[in-house]
């Protein structure tokens, strides 16, 4: 058996619109998630000890069987014990590049690197959807880091619609090092807040989630008009979000100062990332920010839209 590198893209948020609850507690949601160049690298190889042995770089996240990784290999285990008897055990080693706790999906790419490295060097042939299922059972959005790109997440975000990859616009991404918001609190509060324009039955969120599809900010990206999805650009929580950090609300006001084609948190912060139509824009706008925020626990990153998710390294 092989070792295998894999390359595990993160995410931003282009639109992330609440519609309502769920009966399983979580919210209903409609967004469009898009993959970027910033990526993880993880090495899976088979280890003769027939346990999950997780290693990192980073000693920001814990190396146990709370992390994310872990758990997707230990479901991977679960679900095929008689290939994991013979296989034997799993050593994952997890190179981190993405900002922990950022709503930049790492945990969730990570996740969906371990599936599909398991997968591959067990030779278990599970297709797509296969994969898309088992990974909606560790996370909401570890289905669309596997196959990443452009794409339409509607439910708990676990249910893809791929529409045409973007790949002709960069990113700016801006984050205080020890600043992170806690995703659960973002949705709690949320619900506090704004629970009174929730969909009230399924007939409503099935119509909210339908209108998506023909939504300005999809036609937008159809066109590849970066501009257009700068403006068209939503994120629900930001309501909450931002309030609470101001100096996250700061940070994107800089970027919108500063001439972007849109600027927004992703997901639930606490990262902030402005869309610029060019390499050269976009090391402009970070230098720009560089030189006007003197705080040093500020992290910049010039990165790319991706059109795809999971792949081999080399
Ligand atoms: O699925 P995931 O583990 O990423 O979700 C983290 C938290 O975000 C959940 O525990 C829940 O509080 C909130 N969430 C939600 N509705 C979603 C996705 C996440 O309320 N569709």
């Amino acid at each position: 058996m092989h070792s295998y590198l894999l390359i595990a893209p993160a995410k931003i948020n282009l639109y992330l619109e609440i519609i309502g609850d769920r009966p399983d507690g979580f919210h209903e949601l409609v967004m469009i998630m898009q993959s970027i160049t910033l990526a993880d690298r993880l090495t899976i190889e088979p280890s003769d000890n027939q346990k999950i042995n997780l290693r990192t770089n980073s000693s920001a996240i814990p190396a146990d069987e709370t992390n994310l990784a872990y758990r997707a290999a230990k479901l991977m285990c679960d679900s095929f014990p008689e290939v994991y008897a013979n296989y034997g055990g799993v050593n994952i080693a997890i190179e981190k590049n993405i900002p922990i706790a950022a709503g930049l999906g790492g945990g969730s790419a990570d996740a969906a690197a371990v599936l599909v490295g398991i997968n591959l060097m067990w030779e278990l042939g599970l297709t797509s959807p296969e994969l898309h299922e088992l990974a909606a059972q560790l996370g909401s959005d570890i289905p669309f880091c596997i196959s990443g790109g452009t794409a339409i997440a509607t439910g708990r975000g676990e249910k893809l619609d791929a529409i045409k990859d973007l790949d002709n616009l960069w990113v700016v991404l801006a984050k205080y090092n020890g600043l992170s918001v806690s995703t659960p609190w973002a949705y709690q509060t949320y619900r506090q807040k704004y629970g009174d324009t929730y969909a009230r039955d399924r007939a409503e969120i099935k119509a909210r989630r339908a209108q998506v599809h023909s939504s300005p900010i999809v036609s937008a990206i159809i066109k590849g008009q970066g501009a257009e999805i700068g403006k068209l650009m939503r994120n629900d929580l930001e309501k909450v979000v931002l309030p609470a950090h101001p100096q996250i609300d700061k940070l994107r006001a800089m970027f919108a100062e500063s001439g972007v084609l849109g600027t927004m948190m992703s997901g639930s912060g606490s990262t902030v990332f402005a869309l610029c139509e060019s390499e050269a824009s976009a090391i402009s706008i970070k230098d720009q920010m560089r030189s006007k925020i003197s705080n040093p626990e500020l992290s910049l990153w010039v990165t790319q839209l991706f059109t795809g998710g999971v792949h081999l390294g080399n």
